[in-house]
């Protein structure tokens, strides 16, 4: 029998009794073999799970599910600079209301040059995790554990000359669905807006 006991891993799994869990590697390369076909599908700050792994970055199971991987966040990067490049503003300040692990933010500061890079993470699990990991990871990353409507107000450092690009991805949880598309009002663990 495998390692997962014929137990499948799907993002309902992870959201559910993995929640808060550390994941092992094995589980990390399952979720993705299992709902995308793919072992390395959750590579995040540029190196595929057994890289980031070797490194000592550990996630738990909400944020394998939750994070925005390296393909797509790489994607989001290049299009947020396109668009910054148009804007006469010289070095961005990036920040990211819902920060998870921190890849998105980590990605458009890296296509942008923003100087600064903020996040904020609300979750104890998530955000103590993921502070870990961009430590070991030295991103130039400033996660901050608060929720975005405390933290937003205490941008003291955000010059005016500064393009400032404000990055919104919540956790859509049951807001997303294969049939209906996405309602913004049933995004989870509770309604944001
Ligand atoms: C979809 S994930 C974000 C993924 C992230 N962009 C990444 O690259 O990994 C959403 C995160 O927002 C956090 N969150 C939820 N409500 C929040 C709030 N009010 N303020 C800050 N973070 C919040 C959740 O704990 C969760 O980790």
């Amino acid at each position: 029998m495998s390692a997962s006991g014929g137990q499948v891993y799907d993002r309902w799994f992870l959201l559910g009794e993995k929640r808060n869990e550390l994941l092992d590697l094995w589980e990390v390369q399952q979720y993705g073999q299992d709902s995308f076909g793919d072992p390395d599908y959750v590579s995040i700050y540029g190196l595929k799970p057994h890289e980031w792994y070797a490194r000592g970055v550990r996630i738990p199971g909400r944020t394998a599910v939750e994070c925005t991987r390296d393909q797509l966040a790489n994607l989001i990067g290049r299009d947020i600079a396109a668009a910054a490049r148009a804007a006469s503003a010289t070095s961005p300040t990036v920040v990211d209301l819902f920060a998870g692990s921190g890849n998105t933010l980590h990605w458009i500061k890296t296509h942008t040059g923003a100087h600064q890079a903020i996040g904020f993470e609300l979750d104890d699990t998530v955000f103590s995790l993921a502070h870990a990991n961009l430590s070991i990871m030295d991103l130039g990353i400033d996660l901050r554990h608060d929720s975005y409507l405390r933290g937003l107000p205490m941008l003291t450092n955000v010059s005016e000359d500064d393009l400032l690009i404000v990055f919104v991805a919540p956790p859509w949880g049951r807001a997303l669905s294969e049939r209906a598309g996405l309602d913004l009002r049933r995004t989870g663990p509770f309604p944001i807006l």
